[in-house]
């Protein structure tokens, strides 16, 4: 009986003992099951790594992204220049340093010597080429701001120029040089930073997505994907008392709706031309429409010529923004290919197949259009026809106006949920 009390205390410990096992291993669970762990923790394709799985490669920077920047300088005789540097990055908050490394064989590396301020310009895919120029060619074989067409304008705050038509431009002054060994770190002190208000996001920060910047991994250029997650937000899924704000599997946009929901029609165009590369490859889009019995009975004019899209303008009334556009794509039936008798009439749904792609690529390329219509009003089928020397066999479907949007134009929420009725009228 004296024992009772004791043998309590055991029953007791060991209970006590048991739960705290049981909700450790619980929470350790947490993480492993939830949806939310898996979604964020278990992206990708990628087999989970066992502990130590990796293999030695010996020395090699595989830090990953790094940036691909290009650096503004001025010469002694007042010639700017711009050069490519990878070997960059912010090394200090309070001042706001960044060190960028260059080998002193560069032109640019005797120009910082006797400036002691350069830019750096923060390149979009849409200067990537001049990018990889400013890389590869040394101002000392010519001027490259003339080569690559683009602007100098002088630093306000130091003495080296910076790219107007890059979307950021960071302007800096050299406080401290280091020489590491085969090149030379130059630390400047950010003095400003200018940013294309387009790439401005309402709450101060840089719109990644639109403006599309550059890393640059050892023999290639990569672009950066959607949003992934927010600082000091994500890591909380490892709370059990906290969630993220923002979960990627939930907000990641689904690029093809995006596209879809955004399609506008534009009629308002900036004059800039649109490249043969684009046109292909809208064209190319087209094609992947499908067709009745795979008949393909589709034929497309691009025109890039200032006159013929004159000439269709003056005979098409309701495509006036022709006269403004650079581009335009004739989606045509060809009868030769399309299916015979009641099926012939087939090839206006492919064609319009076609047309809706070719609307859709070019408003995921950033491109403005708008389809106007020509079949199957005849009159506008025959000029036309006479305007771009269409044999019999081909019917002009419509004209599709291309070019580069003004902005106004804007796409029409058109949903309306009382037009969809389920499994019967
Ligand atoms: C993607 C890329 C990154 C580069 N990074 C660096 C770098 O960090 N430091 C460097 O000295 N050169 C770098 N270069 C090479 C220079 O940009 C190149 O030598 C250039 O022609 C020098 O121009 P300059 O003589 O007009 O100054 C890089 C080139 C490329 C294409």
């Amino acid at each position: 009986m004296k024992n009772i009390p004791v043998l309590l205390n055991l029953i007791l410990a060991v209970v006590i003992v048991v739960l705290v096992y049981q909700i450790q291993t619980r929470k350790e669970s947490v993480h492993v099951e939830t949806p939310l762990y898996s979604a964020v923790v278990k992206q990708g394709n990628i087999d989970d790594n066992q502990a130590g799985d990796k293999i030695s490669v010996g020395v090699r920077g595989w830090i990953m992204p790094k940036p691909a920047l290009v650096i503004g300088t001025y010469g002694e005789d007042g010639q700017p220049n711009i050069m490519t540097a990878a070997w960059a990055g912010i090394v200090n908050s309070h001042p706001l340093k960044i060190g960028v490394s260059l080998r002193p064989a560069t032109l640019s590396f005797g120009n910082i010597m006797a400036t002691k301020s350069f830019t750096i310009n923060v390149p979009s895919v849409k200067y990537m080429a001049h990018m990889d120029y400013a890389g590869n060619i040394s101002g000392r074989d010519g001027d490259k701001f003339a080569a690559l067409g683009l602007t100098p304008i002088r630093g306000e705050y130091v003495n080296a120029p910076y790219i107007k038509e890059f979307p950021i431009s960071i302007e800096l002054e050299v406080t401290e040089t280091i020489n590491l060994g085969s090149h030379v770190q130059f630390i400047g002190t950010v003095i400003d930073t200018k940013i294309d208000p387009q790439f401005l996001k309402s709450d101060g920060s840089v719109d990644v997505e639109k403006l599309q910047p550059i890393s640059y991994e050892g023999n290639s250029y990569y672009g950066f994907g959607p949003m992934l997650g927010k600082q000091s937000d994500i890591y909380k899924v490892f709370m059990d008392d906290m969630e993220p704000s923002f979960l990627p599997e939930l907000s990641k946009a689904n690029q093809t709706l995006e596209t879809i929901y955004n399609r506008k029609s534009v009629r308002n165009f900036t004059g800039e031309s649109v490249s043969r590369q684009h046109l292909t490859e809208l064209v190319r889009s087209g094609m992947a429409a499908p067709t009745a019995v795979d008949k393909r009975p589709w034929a497309f004019i691009a025109i890039d010529d200032r006159a013929t899209l004159d000439n269709l303008a003056d005979v098409l009334p309701y495509a006036q923004m022709l006269r403004q556009t650079t581009a335009a794509i004739v989606v045509c039936g060809d009868l030769h290919k399309a299916l015979p008798d009641d099926a012939q009439a087939y090839w206006v749904q492919d064609c319009s197949a076609a047309t809706q792609n070719i609307l859709l690529a070019a408003e995921s390329m950033g491109l403005g259009a708008v389809w106007t219509g020509v079949h199957p009003i005849t009159d506008r089928e025959e000029l036309v026809k006479q305007k771009l020397g269409l044999p019999q066999h081909i019917i002009p479907l419509n004209v599709i106006a291309i070019g580069h949007p003004t902005g106004i134009d804007k796409p029409k929420d058109k949903w309306n949920p009382e037009l969809l009725r389920w499994n019967s009228w």
